[in-house]
């Protein structure tokens, strides 16, 4: 059966970016090279065109796959699917695995959906006071850590396991 990773980085206080236009340039080397290594072993990555638009190009040696009711962009498939369907049409495809790379909308979407098997979360050592956060939905969901290792530059690069079984009120 197919899975879908969740991968993103986090300010210290929990914001995955300052605003819609603010691209994720802010992280640390190590973060970097985790988002390359992962994301290469899937094969395919999922984010929604707002995150798609700050990085403006397709992302080499991966599929691309942008959420977008209204929009197109060269070197990436849109798709509107619900998640289970497009992960769906993945399995066929023969993928094993799939990277959700957000952002808050589309994060939100697959973790709601009950897909999300793994989360890597990267927690870098700076501040941003508001922003937008990792989801942008209310949710309750238990998470087991898996590995925890530190960067030189002093960010915690987490894993975790969803507890789908598990429903804490
Ligand atoms: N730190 C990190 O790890 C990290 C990772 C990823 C992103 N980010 C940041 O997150 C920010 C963007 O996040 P966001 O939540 O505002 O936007 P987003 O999730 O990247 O994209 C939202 C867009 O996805 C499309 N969409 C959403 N649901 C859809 C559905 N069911 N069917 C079809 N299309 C759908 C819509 O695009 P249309 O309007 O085109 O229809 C919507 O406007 C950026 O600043 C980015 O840099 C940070």
């Amino acid at each position: 059966m197919i899975k879908a990773f969740l991968i993103a980085a986090v300010s210290a206080d929990g914001f995955i970016a300052k605003n819609e236009q603010h691209a994720a340039m802010w992280t640390g080397k190590a973060d970097k090279k985790r988002f390359v290594e992962l994301t290469k072993r899937a094969g395919v990555v999922v984010m929604g065109s707002t995150t798609y638009a700050t990085i403006g190009r397709p992302l080499k040696e991966r599929v691309n796959i942008v959420y977008s009711r209204t929009k197109t962009f060269e070197g990436a498939e849109i798709t509107s699917l619900e998640p289970r369907a497009l992960m769906q049409e993945l399995e066929s495809r023969g993928f094993k695995e799939v990277a959700i790379c957000g952002g808050s909308h589309i994060y939100s979407m697959f973790m709601k959906a009950g897909l999300i098997d793994t989360i890597y979360l990267t927690i870098e050592p700076l501040l941003f006071g508001s922003g937008i956060s990792l989801f942008n939905e209310e949710m309750t969901q238990r998470l087991k850590l898996v590995s925890s290792a530190e960067s030189e530059s002093g960010a915690l690069l987490l894993e975790y396991k969803v507890e789908h079984e598990v429903k804490p009120q």
